[in-house]
């Protein structure tokens, strides 16, 4: 089996990133390789590299020292079951969570599909070279696989484009994208001179939240450009109780030996343009996680959760925490 590398070259996998954990799926029924799962669930960047459609978050790692071993051990685990895409940001507990992915990601940085995000205010000319090299020494890198600009901020467009051009000739990243940005907002990068070159959108997206199905999503499969969806899990609060009480969920969770969670997160990643990044530290969460990418969803079943959790027939405004 081959795979692709943060760079986009061709290369023999590394016994760490696909060691062959058998991850045995829990109705006996499907059975199987989780590797096998997560390999034929593949997102394609605009670039030509393809990932798999499930990563790791990293929000509220970082936050306290007592638990940071743990959360480089949940991300070292993910790593280990094929979740190779590990999301951070300058912002995740001042840094620190960039730091305890650096610890996580120690000795194996070719393994790991890179991903932070600037500050908006921090994605202007002046900034956003420092900004990303304040990153990269805290993750303990040189380079990261994709740099996010968080949200839309008041530093021109242009400029933030300029700036992450800079960055990619010098090799500091190898492509760049944006966060919380609505259909206008990724039509008026499109009319800006190399705004093309944005590789993905990371926005909120889960069954109880799809509001994108309407416009944004369509959108971004017509230009592409793949889109990557936050708080997958529906993070906390109302929507999450929702999800989990829902008899239509609650039944294909029974039919599929699964959690309501795992049918949420099978969900968001049953298209090819789609992958989430659920954040898990306990480490019965990240095997779940993994293992949520081998069910497959029918469309009698996609139907199913469509009467329940419906697409929008109108426009709604993004969902944004
Ligand atoms: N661009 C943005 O503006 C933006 C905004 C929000 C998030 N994000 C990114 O997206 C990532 C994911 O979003 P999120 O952290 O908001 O929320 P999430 O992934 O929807 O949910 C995380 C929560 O779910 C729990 N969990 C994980 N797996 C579970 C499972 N299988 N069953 C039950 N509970 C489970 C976690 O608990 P434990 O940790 O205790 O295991 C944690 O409390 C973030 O970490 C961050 O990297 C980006």
């Amino acid at each position: 089996m081959e795979i692709a590398d943060s760079r986009g070259a061709r290369r023999m996998p590394s016994p760490f990133a696909w060691n062959g954990i058998k991850w045995g799926y829990r109705n006996g029924k499907k059975g199987g390789d989780l590797m096998d799962c997560l390999e034929k669930h593949r997102v394609k960047l605009p670039d030509g590299i393809s990932l798999p459609s499930l990563g790791q978050g990293t929000w509220n790692m970082g936050e306290k020292p007592h638990c940071e071993k743990e959360e480089v051990k949940a991300l070292q685990i993910g790593l280990e079951l094929g979740m190779k895409l590990i999301d951070t940001a300058e912002m995740y507990a001042d840094g620190n969570a960039e730091r305890v992915v650096g610890q996580a990601i120690r000795g194996r940085r070719e393994d790991v599909f890179l991903v932070s995000k600037v500050y908006p205010h921090n994605a202007g000319h002046s900034k956003i070279i420092s900004a990303c090299e304040n990153s990269l020494r805290r993750l303990g890198t040189d380079h990261l696989d994709l740099y996010l600009l968080h949200w839309r901020g008041r530093v021109p467009l242009a400029e933030t484009i300029e700036g992450m051009e800079k960055l990619r000739e010098a090799g500091k990243i190898a492509r760049w994208g944006v966060s919380n940005f609505d259909v206008a907002d990724m039509k008026e990068l499109w009319n800006n001179p190399g705004g093309q070159n944005c590789a993905t959108n990371q926005v909120l997206y889960h069954l109880g939240s799809r509001g994108i199905d309407f416009d944004l999503l369509p959108w971004q499969e017509e230009q592409g450009v793949p889109l990557m969806a936050y708080s997958p899990l529906a993070q906390g609060g109302s929507l999450r109780k929702q999800l989990l009480s829902d008899p239509i969920v609650l039944q294909l969770a029974n039919q599929y030996n699964a959690t309501p969670l795992q049918i949420a997160l099978a969900w968001t990643i049953r298209t090819p343009y789609v992958l989430a990044i659920p954040k898990a530290v306990q480490e019965h969460h990240v095997k779940l996680n993994a293992e949520a990418a081998c069910i497959e969803l029918t469309a009698e079943d996609l139907e199913k959760l469509d009467r329940v959790f419906p697409k929008p027939q109108r426009k709604v405004p993004l969902d944004i925490i």
